[in-house]
């Protein structure tokens, strides 16, 4: 079974550490910070390891997990590299970007945390803890975000417990995760990159590499195609959200950006600015933790000051649209 009698916490000190690695090789579920979010660890050459992944965030179906490893060199041996994945590696890694790529003959990335794709998204994540253990472990980690499916992503290690408390082993606590936006996820699969998901590394940052923007695709496009709604309503809060609000319904809750006072606000059931002084960057890390909150509150709907889709703002823009999305 996927359930232990409740989950140990453990420090980022070579001992926790080294007990992290340990569990993780006995086929057992880790919770691990990396920059972006909090992830749901599982060896990713062991099938009943990454099974147990999918019994535990209930997700209705087998999607594709991202590897992570602890060096580009480690990365490449999982996949083939064209001339654009290693100019975004050489520029990203370690950090906040995913690359889907071709699995090569050698790939020990198993078939279920691939979802039977020819392809495997690899990370090479630059949290320090992250670090550590992938080179204790030594094996791919997969690793989804540590939410129960449909929840919002965990930015700190209470996040992680408050849906996982008991379904898995360990968690690994590493404080506040710095960026908060998980990372951006680019196809390079032959022909032009495509952007699967916006996230951590901006398009602007992207475009700067490659010389030219990625194309857009959608992430139910590379993968499998999924049942409607499914992807779209993927990060929800209980609450419903309302996006570019600019007055406040009696009983919502406020979601705030650079100083925002849409009218009403006085009558607000809770709120947040997710930085008053208009900083993207900032607002990307407070964003699931803000939503959490309000979403405890009890308000029925959260309402959403504009939020501008320059840069960092298209990520967050992308995950309140999906919390938006009917479900
Ligand atoms: O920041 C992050 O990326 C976090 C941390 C823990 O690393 N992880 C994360 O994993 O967000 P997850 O499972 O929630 O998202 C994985 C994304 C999905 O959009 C999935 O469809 C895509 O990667 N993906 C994985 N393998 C793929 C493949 N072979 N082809 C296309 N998309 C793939
Ligand atoms: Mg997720």
């Amino acid at each position: 079974s996927t359930a232990s009698a409740s989950t140990r916490r453990l420090s980022g000190d070579p001992a926790g550490i080294a007990e992290a690695a340990r569990l993780l090789r006995a086929g057992r579920l880790v919770a691990f910070p990396t920059e972006t979010v909090y992830g749901l660890g599982a060896d990713a050459t062991d099938p009943e390891a990454v099974a147990r992944i999918f019994a535990a965030k209930e997700r209705p179906r087998f999607n594709p997990l991202i590897a992570h490893l602890p060096d580009p060199a480690a990365a490449r041996r999982q996949g083939r590299f064209d001339a654009f994945a290693e100019a975004l590696a050489a520029a990203f890694w370690p950090g906040p970007l995913t690359l889907v790529v071709p699995a090569t003959a050698e790939t020990t990335v198993c078939d279920l945390a691939r979802a039977g794709l020819p392809s495997v998204a690899l990370r090479v994540p630059g949290n320090p803890l992250a670090r550590d253990l992938l080179q204790a472990f030594g094996r791919p980690l997969a690793g989804p975000s540590a939410n129960r499916s449909g929840r919002v992503s965990p930015t700190c290690a209470d996040h992680v417990l408050a849906d996982l408390d008991g379904r898995i082993a360990a968690l690994l606590d590493g404080g506040a995760t710095r960026v908060g936006v998980e990372s951006t996820v680019v196809a390079c699969l032959g022909g032009w990159p495509r952007l699967l998901r916006p996230g951590g590394i901006t398009r602007a940052a992207l475009a700067a590499v490659l010389g030219q923007e990625p194309e857009t695709a959608a992430e139910a496009d590379a993968a499998r195609p999924a049942g409607p709604g499914l992807l779209a309503s993927h990060y929800a809060p209980r609450a419903r959200v309302r996006l570019d609000a600019t007055a406040l319904e009696p009983g919502e809750a406020a979601l705030l950006f650079g100083g925002a006072r849409p009218d009403g606000l006085g009558q607000a059931r809770a709120v947040r600015d997710l930085s008053p002084g208009g900083d993207l960057a900032e607002a990307a890390a407070q964003l699931f933790g803000a939503l959490r909150a309000l979403d405890a509150s009890g308000a029925p709907c959260i309402a959403v000051s504009p939020i501008p889709e320059s840069g960092l703002g298209e990520a967050i823009r992308d995950r309140l649209t999906r919390a938006a999305a009917p479900r």
